[in-house]
């Protein structure tokens, strides 16, 4: 049986995930809570993947965190708190399990950039910054990583229906972007999900360092 680790599997884009690899893949799934696995503080993601003594076979860093903060409302614990979620800790979860995936010469990693990783808008500073950098981290981790059949790609959504995007944008600015969206719609997670769940398995065989905008088509308007 395969193994996963899901980052942000509470809610959202992540439990969807969790729900498309356990119930239909037939993967065993850790899927740790915040509680279990702060990924703002080191010594929590240590002690918990020292839980998972043999690694996994698929990674998904899903966890993310967008607190909205232009450049003059930007302070030292914005930086951080941004950064070590949203691009710091799958840096470091990467490093754990590529070691195992290795050994096993295999390995999926699939990360979770953004439209904001190429594009941005007012008060995403920090969430384009971190999601800039995962495409990077995508495309060095491949390069490093291919040649023992580990394939790391990432999933750059577009607006998703989930808190994020519901805190994020007033119900009023949400039908604007639905309007100006071709697709006319948000995506729901599971739709993103689909995607990952190619990603995570043998099917992707070929695939590497890639980042893949699922956004009904707003990067190209
Ligand atoms: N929604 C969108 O439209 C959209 C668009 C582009 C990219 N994305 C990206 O897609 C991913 C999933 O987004 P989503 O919309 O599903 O987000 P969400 O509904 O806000 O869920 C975020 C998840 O991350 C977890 N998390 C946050 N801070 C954490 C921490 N310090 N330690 C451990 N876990 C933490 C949350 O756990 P708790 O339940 O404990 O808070 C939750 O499970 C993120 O990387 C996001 O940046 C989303």
């Amino acid at each position: 049986m395969k193994t996963a680790l899901i980052t942000g599997a509470s809610r959202g884009i992540g439990k969807a995930i969790k729900a498309l690899l356990e119930e239909e893949r037939g993967f065993s799934v850790y899927a740790p809570s915040r509680q279990d696995m702060d990924l703002t503080q080191e010594t929590s993601i240590n002690a918990y993947l020292a839980t998972i003594p043999h690694g996994v076979d698929v990674l998904v860093n899903c966890a993310g965190v967008n607190d909205l903060a232009g450049l003059e409302e930007i302070t030292d614990e914005k930086i951080n708190k941004m950064l070590s979620v949203n691009l710091l800790a799958q840096l470091h979860l990467i490093k754990w399990a590529a070691p195992f995936m290795k050994e096993k010469k295999y390995g999926r990693i699939v990360n979770f950039s953004s439209i904001w990783g190429e594009f941005s808008k007012t008060r995403r500073l920090l969430y384009s910054m971190a999601k800039a950098g995962i495409n990077g981290l995508t495309r060095a981790a491949a390069v490093e990583l291919a040649p023992y059949n580990i394939l790391v790609n990432a999933v750059a959504p577009g607006f998703v229906n989930t808190e994020m995007t519901c805190v994020n944008n007033t119900p009023e600015q949400i039908k604007q972007i639905v309007q100006q969206l071709p697709v006319k719609r948000l995506a729901q997670p599971d739709e993103i999900a689909q995607l990952v769940g190619f990603l995570a398995s043998e099917q992707n065989s070929f695939m590497t360092g890639q980042v893949l905008y699922v956004d009904g088509g707003f990067s190209c308007v």
